[in-house]
C-alpha cells in the first residue's frame, strides 16, 4: 500500500514552486534519517511552522534548515516541538464536556469495564480533566486510559501533573461550565508557583508514546478521544487516523474530535451517528 501521496508524484506538466520543492525534501529528509513521517500534514500548518523556525533560527531557505536537522539531532528535536503545537488546555471547550457527562455518561455506566484512548494527548490536561470528570461520575474506578502522543517530551510533563498556578483560574472557571461537581481545587495541591493533580486520577492512566501516521491499534476501546490533532492532517491522513480508530473502538463505542473537525467528506462519515453535532461527539454504528 502506498504510505503516502507524494506532490512529486503527481506533479505532471507544470514545475512547482523552488520553496515547494524544498518542504518535499526537507520532510523526506526528516522521515528517512528520524522517523518521523510529517508528509501528509496540512501543508498550511507545514508552511507557517517551517516560516516561523527560519525566521527563529536566522536561516534563509528551507534547504539550510534541511542541512541543519540532519546534521544536529537537537536542531532536529526543536523541528519536531514546532511541527506537533501542544497547545492545550484543561476542560477546553468546556460545552463539550457539558455534551459529553449529559450525552454519554449515562450509556458508559451501562459498562461493567471501560477502555479509553485518549490520542494526542499532549502534556496531559485534557487527560486530566476527563479523569475528573470520569470520578464526579463514579467511573474512574472502572476504567483503563490510555494516553498516547508522539511526543516525547510532552508525555514526560502528561505523567508529572504539574502545571503551572498561572493557568489555574481560567482551568477552574472552565470545570465549573463543563458541569463540574465540586471545586477544582478538590484535585490538586499547591505548591509555589506550581499546582500537583491528585495521583489517585492516574491511577489507571497507561501514558504512551504512539505515532498515528505510522504505529497501528494498539486497543479495543470503548471512547476515542482526539481532539485538536486530525486538524494538522490532509484528508488522507485523517481517512488513516479514522480507520485506526474505527478499528479500534467496539461496536456503539463513542468517537470525540475537536470542535473545529469533522467527520463529514471523509471515508467514515457512514460508520457514525452523531450525538452532539456541535460538539463533535459520534457513536460507531452496529455494522462498520
Ligand atoms: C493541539 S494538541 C491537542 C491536545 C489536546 N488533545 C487538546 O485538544 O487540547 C495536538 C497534539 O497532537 C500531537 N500529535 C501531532 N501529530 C501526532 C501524531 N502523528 N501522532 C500522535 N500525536 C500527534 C501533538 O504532539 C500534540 O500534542
Amino acid at each position: 500500500m502506498q504510505s503516502y501521496k507524494t506532490n512529486i508524484a503527481t506533479v505532471s506538466k507544470e514545475a512547482m514552486d523552488t520553496s515547494d520543492i524544498e518542504m518535499e525534501l526537507l520532510l523526506q529528509a526528516v522521515n528517512l534519517k528520524y522517523g518521523y513521517d510529517f508528509r501528509n500534514y496540512s501543508k498550511a500548518h507545514l508552511k507557517r511552522r517551517i516560516n516561523q523556525r527560519l525566521q527563529l533560527s536566522s536561516l534563509n531557505t528551507i534547504s539550510e534548515l534541511q542541512n541543519k536537522v540532519l546534521w544536529d539531532k537537537s536542531f532536529f528535536r526543536t523541528l519536531l516541538q514546532d511541527l506537533s503545537i501542544n497547545v492545550t488546555e484543561m476542560f477546553r471547550d468546556p460545552e463539550f464536556y457539558l455534551a459529553f457527562r449529559k450525552k454519554v455518561v449515562s450509556d458508559l455506566k451501562t459498562y461493567a469495564r471501560l477502555k479509553v484512548w485518549h490520542a494526542g494527548c499532549s502534556t496531559g490536561e485534557e487527560v486530566f480533566s476527563l479523569a475528573i470528570l470520569l470520578k464526579e461520575e463514579d467511573l474512574l474506578g472502572r476504567t483503563q486510559i490510555y494516553a498516547t502522543d508522539f511526543n516525547k517530551n510532552v508525555l514526560e510533563s502528561a505523567k508529572l501533573g504539574i502545571y503551572s498556578k498561572k493557568e489555574i483560574d481560567l482551568y477552574a472557571k472552565n470545570y465549573t461550565e463543563a458541569g463540574g461537581k465540586g471545586k477544582l481545587s478538590d484535585y490538586y495541591t499547591s505548591k509555589y508557583g506550581s499546582v500537583l493533580f491528585d495521583k489517585s486520577l492516574t491511577k489507571n492512566i497507561v501514558f504512551a508514546d504512539h505515532n498515528l501516521v505510522t504505529d497501528g491499534v494498539f486497543a479495543e476501546v470503548n471512547l476515542i478521544f482526539c481532539r485538536n490533532v486530525l486538524i494538522y492532517f490532509d484528508k488522507y491522513l485523517q481517512n488513516r487516523v479514522l480507520g485506526l480508530f474505527t478499528n479500534s473502538l467496539t461496536k456503539r463505542g463513542f468517537l470525540c474530535i475537536g470542535t473545529k473537525e469533522n467527520l463529514r467528506f471523509t471515508d467514515y462519515e457512514h460508520s457514525y451517528s452523531p450525538i452532539d453535532k456541535k460538539m463533535k461527539i459520534y457513536k460507531k454504528l452496529q455494522i462498520t
